[in-house]
């Protein structure tokens, strides 16, 4: 099978400073291989193999990582993605990252990116997700993938956020394969992600890993009923270099694992809107406290509102850093050991 053509374009050390406003550097990076559309669908009482009614309908460029930038932004960090785009539909992501400042750094390749279909049901508040596996990306759009990563890595000094599934056509090596080559050039790297590119990436040490209890215990290979088995689980991901480890665990908060200590963060009570990207806002927490030097109870607090301000939204767009720091203040900060 010939490759398919990769439209030469130049391979950017710094994403267009056009995009980004005056006075911001770019800090991150986040690296979305498998970005989607959300096409979220409002069905008043849901039934599958029955006839719906849809009562609204919403279009919005997604992926983790995507999700990651775009609440890194609003919270006024400078901000760049990559990872894949499908030209066909690059527009409406060209349009949303202009509109949040975010630099555009993808590799488009033909076709287009996929669409997920959410369908959201206010009646029993449940959402039922219907995701495609996405285009294929050849050898030539990885080689350009990891091209670009390496150029954005080249000055040092920045967070990395590799994060959400693969496309068909990536090795499950290839966060650990991007994560040695950004560490290599003096980064750092954040990995949000499940099944055999989680466990590969860990081989090459990442910095932050945040998988939920789901993620951890297929990792472990064994249930983790009790805090003391999660801490147990996310210790052994220190064991391999992590530095620390956040384990989501849904309404019941998240832990925080380092080798000096454990902290249970747990969210105010709160109206939960929908659950969708709650965990990819508190990556970006992670991160935007890690560029504040934060330490590890103020780390959890501000990763949790970061994730609390995500899903009690109302409005589209990213929660600002006022709304955060006021959910902050209301985290729940429990020493576990
Ligand atoms: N129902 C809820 N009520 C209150 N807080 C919640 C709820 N669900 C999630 N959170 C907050 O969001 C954080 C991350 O949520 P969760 O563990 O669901 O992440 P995730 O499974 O990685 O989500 P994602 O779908 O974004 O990948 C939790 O640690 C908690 O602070
Ligand atoms: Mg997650």
């Amino acid at each position: 099978m010939t490759p398919e053509p990769v439209t030469p374009e130049p391979v950017i050390s710094e994403p267009a400073p056009v995009t980004l406003p005056e006075k911001r550097t770019v800090d991150v990076v986040t690296v979305t291989p498998n970005p989607a559309i959300d096409w979220t669908v409002t069905v008043p009482g849901f039934a599958a193999g029955a006839v719906n009614r849809a009562t609204g309908e919403r279009s919005q460029p997604a992926g983790k990582g995507v999700n990651v930038a775009a609440a890194l932004a609003g919270y006024g960090q400078g901000v760049a993605a990559t990872g894949f785009l499908g030209r066909d539909n690059a527009a409406a992501f060209e349009a949303f990252f202009a509109a949040r400042r975010i630099g555009d750094a993808f590799v488009r390749v033909d076709g287009p990116t996929r669409t997920g279909i959410k369908i959201v049901d206010p009646d029993r508040q449940e959402t039922t997700d219907v995701n495609f596996p996405g285009a294929m990306v050849s050898g030539d759009h990885l080689d350009a993938l990891r091209e670009r990563v390496k150029a954005l890595a080249a000055r040092g000094n920045r967070w990395f956020v590799l994060a959400g599934s693969l496309p068909p056509g990536a090795d499950a090596s290839l966060y650990a394969v991007l994560t040695r080559s950004i560490t290599a050039a003096g980064c750092r790297v954040v990995v949000d992600t499940s099944g055999d590119a989680l466990h590969q990436a860990l081989d090459a040490a990442p910095s932050i890993v945040k998988p939920n209890v789901h993620e951890l215990e297929a990792l472990a290979g064994r249930a983790l009923p009790s805090t003391a088995d999660v801490a147990d689980a996310a210790r052994a991901l220190l064991e391999r270099g992590v530095e620390l480890a956040a384990v989501s665990m849904g309404a019941e908060g998240a832990l925080f694992v380092t080798r000096e200590a454990i902290v249970h963060a747990r969210p105010p009570a709160v109206e939960v809107g929908s659950t969708v990207g709650a965990g990819d806002a508190m990556v970006a927490g992670i991160v935007a406290a890690r560029l504040a030097g934060l330490d590890l109870a103020a780390t959890a607090r501000l990763a949790t509102a970061f994730s609390v301000a995500a899903l009690t939204r109302k409005e589209p767009g990213a929660p600002s850093r006022a709304e955060i720091e006021a959910i902050a203040e209301r985290v729940g900060i429990d020493p576990v050991g």
